[in-house]
């Protein structure tokens, strides 16, 4: 899988440029401010549709312009492909365009085309930094590796939201529509988190022989902690035993609080 050309029109600090990548490994080097980060943030937004660097995405049109675009041929799995990526700044709105082959298409089709990895420094803070960065970290990765896990973590964090919308909004309480809030987390939570076990467990021998080369003997050991109780070799239906375990557990203190304390998505 790589890019053999991408070209930026309005994109940050570049009016048009086209990068012909060669296969293997390119380096750019570049003074201070020149745009190095900013390519490498348009190669992002191909495999992501997202910037890793901002979540305001006006911010990526370049200052004076109306539309920013990314465009790039590829060769994915499936074999080769042209990728769009437009942001139209308007006024007071914002419109995001994506393409495969010149045909707009949506979000979770588009999402791991083009797979891509990034790392910057502040990246580190996916290992010192509060919990949230590392579901951030694995809700991308599986994201892009597998639709059904897009879908479920937006069908998820959806439902979370209208259960706190719920829990916000006090007694006397839907019980229907809490039960049916419970079932749709369950079940959704638990395919996700056997995902994010599977993935932590099939990354820890090369994050281990990599960080044993590189760090001259050190071992480095990943292992999967969830807040509902993980244990390894849990099943899906195992699963969704214990979110619903811990879902009943928490019950009284979340409505006391007026806040979901279970299941945070990221
Ligand atoms: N929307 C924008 N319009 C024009 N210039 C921008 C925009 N966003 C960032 N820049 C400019 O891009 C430059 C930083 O580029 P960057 O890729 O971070 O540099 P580096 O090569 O050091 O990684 C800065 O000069 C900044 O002002
Ligand atoms: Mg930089």
């Amino acid at each position: 899988m790589r890019i053999t050309r991408i070209t930026l029109a309005n994109c940050r600090n570049y009016g048009e440029a086209t990068i012909e990548p060669q296969a293997g490994l390119n380096v750019f080097l570049g003074r201070n401010a020149q745009g190095k980060s900013n390519l490498l943030e348009a190669i992002g937004l191909l495999g992501t549709g997202k910037s890793f660097r901002t979540s305001r995405e006006a911010e990526i049109v370049r200052d004076g312009f109306g539309l920013a675009s990314v465009s790039a041929d590829a060769i994915v799995r499936s074999g080769n492909v042209t990728l769009g990526f437009t942001i139209a700044r308007g006024e007071r709105t914002t419109r995001k365009t994506l393409t495969i082959n010149g045909r707009a298409v949506r979000y979770a089709h588009f999402l791991g085309k083009l797979r891509v990895v990034s790392f910057a420094p502040a990246d580190l803070a996916v290992i010192v930094g509060a919990p949230g960065l590392r579901r951030a970290f694995l809700n991308l990765a599986l994201a892009q590796e597998q639709p059904s896990y897009y879908t479920a973590l937006a069908m998820y964090t959806r439902t979370l939201r209208q259960k706190n919308a719920l829990l916000r909004a006090g007694p006397p309480y839907d019980e229907q529509l809490f039960a049916i809030y419970d079932r749709t987390m369950v079940e959704r939570g638990a395919r996700m988190t056997l995902a994010r076990a599977q993935y932590v467990q099939a990354l820890g021998p090369h994050a281990r022989a990599d960080h044993l080369r590189w760090s001259a003997g050190e071992e480095l050991v990943l292992g999967y902690h969830s807040a509902i109780g993980y244990e390894i070799g849990d099943d899906e239906a195992t699963l969704r035993e214990r979110f619903e375990g811990a879902l009943e557990a928490a019950r009284g203190r979340e409505r006391a609080r007026g806040v979901a304390l279970v299941g945070e998505v990221a």
